[in-house]
């Protein structure tokens, strides 16, 4: 999508696209495009209730000529996350009979309160729009045949710097959001842990950061434990990513990302039932975002020293394969009891948070994981799970989900909840045996591993990885926690 802010008019021989909140001003808005485009205004009036993702197409009249626009609805108070939805579903469901010359237009009494917040969600959401996720079909469909469709702003001079600023982020997370996005969407014959590596390979060619990839054996030597037993059974061997950007003026903070980066979760010897299997392949939803946001921290300069860890393996059925009872060691050196084989996740994020916390001494060390099928029974598919031992970390993460539309809800990490996986032979089980309070007791096991460092969260964000969305009719990848990590970051002092 070719993007443009200008002081020009409207063109005729382009679709005018006039997003339109509801509020107190509903009316005179209406009335005053009714006025510009010879339209009646009683009708407008009877038909547009500005609704959230309510389109209205209308045929306009300038003096030259007739015109294509569409009233976008906003409901009322649009966030950002409002924005960006609106203009993602508008653009996807029509993007086959626009024309390819869009404007957008604030004239008419529907600019928004806050237009570079605005402006940034709209391209967020248009390119994203643009998204197919068909790229494996090979019908005649799949042909990109399609010129670039140009979107443009039409502003006032004094917008126009700020203007072109958001509109450049709001481009440059879609970009980072739909490669996330057909990574996460990948099938597992189509993603090995190497492949992850390889992503993050290729985004440091590009960008600003530094990438070192343990293979398996240096895995071994390292005695990252956790990971080998979750890998014994894959013929895929396992690697370990870590990602380093260094900003090059004055620098923040340190802060450490761990993702879980589990390319297809069958269970192991604890086999998950089939019926929900397939969506295994986004269990590495967790990795995808600390790639999107080492990505996205370069591309946008940030003055923090960011180090992104993924510990990454498939999780198969094999006569290799780790068993229910078994004792393993972990890269801490603490043992972990395995009671079931399918809680693999907070192995490999252990042997992630040691390693990060022993070799990089982060400030701030966040987690996130598709860790558990409890957080989405608590939360649904509306926010991700919050846990964390520091109230101030808290508070900050849960604001930055508020902004960006990719919301935590916070969960306790009470002493009650870690006797529950106290083990008799081991350190420490990798899991309680229990059907209850199971996202809670995996972030328990985690708390295991970080070494008494004091301002660590953990994300479970299993429910919001996948979720409805206009490209699918099955749940398909979001490319959560790149918004919200990166408004986190930004906001931090
Ligand atoms: N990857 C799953 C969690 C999951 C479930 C993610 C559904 C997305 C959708 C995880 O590895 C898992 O299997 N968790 C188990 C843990 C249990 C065996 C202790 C769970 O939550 O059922
Ligand atoms: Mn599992
Ligand atoms: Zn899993």
């Amino acid at each position: 999508m070719q993007i443009r802010i200008t002081t020009d008019s409207v063109n005729k021989d382009a679709a005018l696209i006039l997003p339109i909140e509801k509020n107190g001003h509903l009316s005179a808005v209406l009335q005053q495009i009714a006025t510009e485009f010879d339209l009646d205004s009683q009708f407008l009036e009877l038909d547009f209730a500005a609704s959230a993702k309510e389109i209205m197409p209308v045929q306009g009249n300038t003096p030259t000529g007739k015109i294509r626009m569409y009233l976008l609805g906003l409901g009322e108070n649009p966030t950002f996350a409002t924005w960006l939805q609106v203009a993602r579903t508008f653009f996807h469901n029509n993007r086959k009979k626009l024309p390819l010359q869009l404007q957008v237009a604030w004239s008419f009494g529907n600019r928004p309160e806050n237009l570079p917040l605005a402006i940034e969600g709209i391209c967020n959401g248009f390119c994203l729009g643009e998204y197919k996720i068909g790229r494996f079909k090979t019908g005649d469909d799949q042909v990109s045949t399609q010129v670039e469709t140009s979107l443009e702003f039409l502003v006032a001079p004094s917008e126009i710097a700020q203007a072109k600023t958001s509109a450049q982020r709001g481009q440059a997370f879609a970009e980072t959001q739909s490669t996330l996005i057909d990574l996460v969407n990948a099938p597992s014959n189509y993603k090995n842990p190497i492949d992850l590596s390889n992503w993050a390979l290729r985004s440091s060619e590009k960008h600003q950061f530094t990438v070192r990839v343990m293979e398996k054996a240096e895995i071994e030597k390292t005695g990252l434990h956790g990971l080998l037993a979750v890998n014994r059974g894959s013929e895929y061997p396992a690697t370990f990513t870590i990602m380093e950007y260094i900003p090059n003026g004055p620098v923040l903070k340190k802060v450490g990302l761990v993702g879980k980066g589990v390319t297809f979760d069958s269970g192991g010897l604890s086999i998950k039932p089939s019926a929900n299997m397939h969506f295994m392949k986004s269990d590495m939803g967790g990795a995808a975002a600390v790639f999107g946001t080492l990505e996205m921290a370069a591309k946008l300069k940030l003055p923090i020293h960011l180090i992104g860890i993924v510990p990454a393996t498939d999780n198969s059925v094999d006569a290799l394969s780790v068993k229910p009872s078994d004792i393993i060691s972990s890269y801490s050196g603490k043992s972990i009891e395995i009671i079931d084989t399918d809680a693999e996740g907070r192995l490999i994020l252990a042997d992630g948070l040691s390693y990060m916390v022993q070799n990089y001494q982060p400030e701030i060390l966040i987690d996130l994981a598709t860790l558990t099928g409890s957080v989405i029974r608590s939360l649904g598919y509306v926010a991700g799970g919050l846990f964390s031992n520091n109230e101030e970390l808290s508070k900050d993460l849960i604001s930055a989900g508020q902004r960006s539309g990719e919301r935590l809800w916070p969960f306790p990490i009470w002493e009650e909840y870690g006797e529950m996986i106290r083990s008799d032979m081991a350190d420490v089980k990798n899991f309680s045996g229990k059907p209850m309070a199971g996202a809670i007791t995996a972030a328990k096991f985690l708390e295991h591993f970080i070494h008494d460092h004091t301002c660590w969260a953990h994300l479970d964000i299993a429910g919001v990885a996948m979720s409805d969305t206009e490209f699918s009719m099955q749940k398909s990848a979001t490319a959560f926690g790149v918004r919200l990590l990166i408004d986190f970051l930004e906001n931090l002092d």
